[in-house]
């Protein structure tokens, strides 16, 4: 793995979410419910965009997140997806699904949890994902969970569509981080690991993953 530094600046201007208010949404969320989170500050805008490689520019795709949280990676999901695009998002914290819906009026967000993505995409019509984008602190969760959501994932993912994920380069050395990293190959046929940013904080990777086995 090589790395490489992240200077891209935060988008900002009339009809962007103020920085300083997500920050605050963010912490508040931390400290409401830590064990839920995950990490201490929003994806850097150099992380957001690794994530957002797989989202298509053309035609009418879907693209669910998860996890979103105060909506770092949902902007330059937003800045890329072409006008016949629908984006859903799926975030358990309802304080944040609240803040996400008031920054992004346009974006399709959904208060619940990622471990019923089928049964929500379901309810909306929507039986396949073009791209999935997860910001869920899968180092948190047990075997059981990591296990539901990603088959479910696995379910809703188009047979040419992709999933990102991201880690924390500090957090391999969690079993529960290599636990996943294991079920992402028992997942997919391929599985692209990234450069790690460095001014992320902390220092974080991506995962690509295409081709679901299906047999999880
Ligand atoms: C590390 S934060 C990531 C926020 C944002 N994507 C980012 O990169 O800055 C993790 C988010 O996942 C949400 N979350 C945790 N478990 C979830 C679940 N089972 N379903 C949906 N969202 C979940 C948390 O509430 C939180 O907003």
């Amino acid at each position: 793995m090589t790395s490489e530094p992240d200077d891209i600046p935060h988008p900002q201007g009339p009809g962007l979410p103020d920085p300083r208010a997500a920050r605050r949404a963010f912490l508040s969320a931390v400290l409401r419910n830590p064990g839920q989170m995950g990490a201490i500050m929003p994806s850097s805008q150099r992380m957001a965009r690794l994530l957002t490689t797989i989202v298509p520019r053309t035609g009418a795709p879907v693209v669910v997140e998860l996890g979103p949280g105060t909506g770092a990676v949902t902007s330059v999901i937003d800045a890329c997806l072409p006008e016949t695009a629908r984006h859903i998002a799926v975030e358990l914290d309802p304080a944040m699904a609240a803040f996400l819906q008031s920054t992004h009026p346009g974006l399709e967000v959904i208060e619940g949890d990622a471990a019923k993505l089928e049964a929500l995409l379901a309810e909306r019509d929507v039986e396949h994902a073009d791209a999935v984008v997860s910001g869920l602190p899968w180092s948190l969760f047990d075997d059981h969970t990591q296990r539901s959501i990603m088959s479910q994932v696995a379910e809703v993912i188009a047979p040419d569509g992709a999933f990102t994920t991201f880690a924390y380069s500090h957090g391999l050395l969690l079993s529960a981080a290599r636990r996943f990293r294991h079920l992402l190959h028992e997942t997919f046929e391929e599985v692209v690991v990234s450069a790690t940013v460095l001014r992320n904080v902390p220092p974080a990777f991506t995962y690509v993953c295409r081709r679901p086995r299906l047999t999880v």
